[in-house]
């Protein structure tokens, strides 16, 4: 893989990483930083000539540190209240819980829905599906739209185990054999759900463990045969197994039909529509003030093609604004958020999705709605 591409899944990774860290969401936060200083070592390790390594390599190095720092975080709210008095936190609330509910979510609904009748129904009453329930869902659509973020809401939303992996973790040459990794993920994901509760297994960006662009650390087919394998033993072993593999991909092109086909529910995770947009608008709007002549419907019918993050990027653009000129003028209020500084901004960010790009996920899902 070239240098660039792998800065550019280093950054992403960082970026996510960070996002989540402030939601709230330390496993999803600390697998995401994980795989960010893998990379970079990765980096350092093939170019170590490269005058930005020293750079990288310390950057890796903070990662790991809040790794370690969202790990202990996640430790002691799990252990409180059982073990030593001085780690007891009366009634604190698990810590590693993101914070991202449901309605932080616009749109989305097929999506929610699915996972309340995969995952909520049959185990509340797995008498009313004699024929099971799907165990396999895989979320697919353009970068931005709320993949990620909707596991964030499953992990808090629904009562499971929850697993967060990335292809990287899976295939970590500092873990060992990746298929011995897949096999004891599943393994412990069964022995918990023994318990009555469902576990989770969210697989991220998993179209980079079937290996089409296969990289240096290997082992890939091995992985990804053992993942098939698991996924069928789920279908077998009959009613009463609760676990469930949610994947996500951007770029479902990339995944084989053996894949495709274990995952029998496939929901498309579409860029926001007008009401989403709009809806997107006033949730990230919800905390800045906003002068009278603000009208997010007419936002919300400019942004066609603009993703969840777009929005969100637009209204903490628009909210910098307005506090840059406070700190620049220092002394009076802060000004509210007029309409001009929205059009502003948009005159200066493109749209990220075309609609070709729409017409390719529309078609990869024509294609495999009716496997
Ligand atoms: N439907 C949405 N509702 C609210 N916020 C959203 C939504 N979609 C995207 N966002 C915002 O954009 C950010 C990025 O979204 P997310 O990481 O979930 O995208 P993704 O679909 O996983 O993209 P990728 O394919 O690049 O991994 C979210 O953290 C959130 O702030
Ligand atoms: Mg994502």
């Amino acid at each position: 893989m070239a240098y660039e591409e792998l800065i550019r899944m280093a950054e992403k990774n960082a970026l996510d990483a960070i996002r989540l860290d402030k939601q709230g969401a330390a496993r999803l936060a600390a697998a995401k930083y994980q795989r960010a200083a893998e990379i970079l070592l990765t980096v350092c390790s093939l170019y170590p000539k490269s005058p930005q390594s020293r750079v990288y390599a310390e950057k890796a190095e903070a990662y790991l540190r809040r790794v370690k720092e969202l790990q202990n975080l996640s430790l002691e709210s799990a252990t409180s209240g059982t073990s030593l008095p001085s780690l007891k936190k009366t009634g604190s609330p698990l810590k590693d819980r993101p914070n991202v509910r449901w309605e932080d979510i616009a749109d989305l609904e097929d999506a929610k829905r699915a996972i309340r009748e995969a995952i909520v129904y049959p185990v509340k009453r797995p008498d009313l599906f004699p024929l099971g329930w799907p165990r396999g869902i895989l979320f697919f659509g353009p970068p931005g739209c709320g993949k990620t973020m909707l596991a964030a809401a499953v992990a808090n939303e629904v009562d499971a185990h929850f697993f967060y992996v990335d292809s990287a973790t899976i295939m970590s040459k500092w873990l060992g054999e990746s298929e011995k990794n897949v096999a004891a993920l599943f393994e412990n994901a069964r022995e918990l759900s023994h318990e009555g509760k469902p576990a989770i297994i969210f697989i991220d960006e998993i179209d980079s463990l079937v290996g089409v662009r296969s990289h240096e650390v290997g082992g890939e087919v091995r992985a990804r045969n053992q993942l098939l394998k698991e996924m069928d033993g789920l279908q077998d072993k009959g009613k009463n197994l609760y676990v469930y593999v949610i994947g996500a991909t951007n770029k479902p092109w990339n995944l084989d039909e053996p894949f495709i086909r274990r995952f029998q529910r496939r929901i498309y995770i579409p860029p926001p529509d007008f009401r989403a947009r709009l809806e997107l608008f006033k949730i990230y709007c919800r905390n800045l003030k906003l002068s009278r002549d603000v009208d997010l419907e007419e936002l919300a019918r400019l942004t066609e093609g603009y993703t969840g993050s777009d929005i969100r990027d637009i209204a903490q653009e628009a909210q910098v604004r307005v506090v840059r000129e406070y700190f620049e003028r220092d002394g009076g209020d802060v000004r509210a958020i007029t309409m001009n500084d929205f059009l502003e901004l948009l005159r200066h960010r493109k749209p990220s999705v075309s609609r070709e790009n729409v017409r390719r996920y529309e078609e990869w899902w024509e294609k495999f709605k009716a496997v």
